[in-house]
């Protein structure tokens, strides 16, 4: 095996820091250097650099947690070298994702019997999310068009112009036209009347959010399921909605019980939120639950073996920190 060569150093030269010839020098940007670093060395000019960046408890512009109780802090480090997707593994970790899944599922007012596994996982965050709940959308649409006889090379889905740009890329990334509702002076979400005008027989779904990212606010996913109910029954579509409840899906179901925008609609097929949002945990989980088994078509669901046993995943990364 090759060993690299060290420079040579003394342990008193260490015990100094700041006078160590280690920190005469910048780290390389570009190459690996010929000589290796003492890690106390390394620790501490990369440890120095990172006090340039802001801090982020002084960061008040980010919906992002950036306080956890240290209890927490020490859970995340307790598992982080945890392979999230080695299930056969670490089975205890996939357990507390099925406990945060079923909570979600039926804090969003699933409706699954009382021991039933509801359908959803964790993601890296709501973008993530977005995307396996748009790629299920244009899979069932394709498979009812396919089974129609009809073309299915022309999907798109209809959002207000006020979405996050995950919903850009996820319509770039897989090809679907992103149609969206324009906003006008003073109404900075998307109108559910002009959104159900833009709904054609190719929408694989229109998409809600509640907290939009422009100014927090809830759009009305009731009246937008309502009229999008109406369409349906003249059309004989079936198009569905979801809900981009990144940052509203920690908070309308604590000050907002009453209000009615998740799976209480009939066309409600699925909800994305961010842990890390109003979650309060810090930045790196979101989730995505859908309303019933047939709503993740079965194709889109990989199982692998090579771990273990046969374990069915979902997600655009594998492996991820528990
Ligand atoms: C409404 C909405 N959707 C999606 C996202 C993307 O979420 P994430 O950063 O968890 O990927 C955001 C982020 O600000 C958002 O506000």
């Amino acid at each position: 095996m090759a060993l690299s060569e060290t420079t040579r150093h003394s342990d008193a030269a260490i015990d100094s820091m700041f006078a160590s010839l280690y920190l005469q020098n910048s780290l390389p940007k570009f190459e690996l250097p010929e000589k290796s670093t003492p890690k106390e060395a390394a620790y501490q000019i990369i440890s120095d650099e990172l006090m340039l960046d802001s801090n982020p408890r002084l960061n008040l512009a980010s919906f992002v947690t950036t306080w956890m109780e240290p209890e927490c802090n020490k859970l995340i480090m307790e598992a982080i070298n945890k392979n999230y997707v080695d299930m056969d593994e670490y089975p205890v970790t996939t357990e507390l994702q099925n406990r945060c899944v079923n909570i979600i599922a039926r804090m969003f007012h699933a409706s699954i019997s009382d021991k039933e596994q509801a359908i959803g996982v964790g993601t890296v965050g709501s973008s993530e999310a977005i995307m396996l709940a748009g790629l299920a959308f244009k899979r069932n649409w394709q498979n009812k068009r396919k089974a129609q006889g009809k073309p299915y090379d022309k999907p798109n889905i209809v959002t207000g112009a006020n979405v996050q740009v995950c919903w850009e890329k996820f319509a770039r990334y897989f090809e679907v036209e992103l149609k969206e509702v324009k906003l006008r002076e003073g109404y900075y979400v998307m109108d559910p009347q002009k959104a159900v005008e833009l709904v054609d027989d190719n929408t694989i779904c229109v998409a809600a959010i509640l907290g939009s990212t422009y100014n927090g606010e809830f759009e009305d996913v009731k009246l937008l399921n309502d009229l999008l109910m109406e369409k349906n029954n003249k059309t004989k579509w079936d198009t569905p909605i979801h809900v981009d409840a990144a940052s509203g899906g920690f908070i309308a179901p604590f000050l907002y019980p009453n209000l009615e925008w998740d799976f209480r609609l009939p066309l409600v097929r699925s909800i994305n939120v961010s842990g890390h949002k109003y979650g309060l945990v810090y930045a790196g989980i979101g989730w995505v639950v859908w309303r019933g088994k047939k709503d993740l078509p079965e194709e889109l669901i990989f199982h692998i073996n090579y771990l273990g046993a046969d374990q069915p995943t979902f997600t655009l990364n594998f492996s991820k920190g528990g």
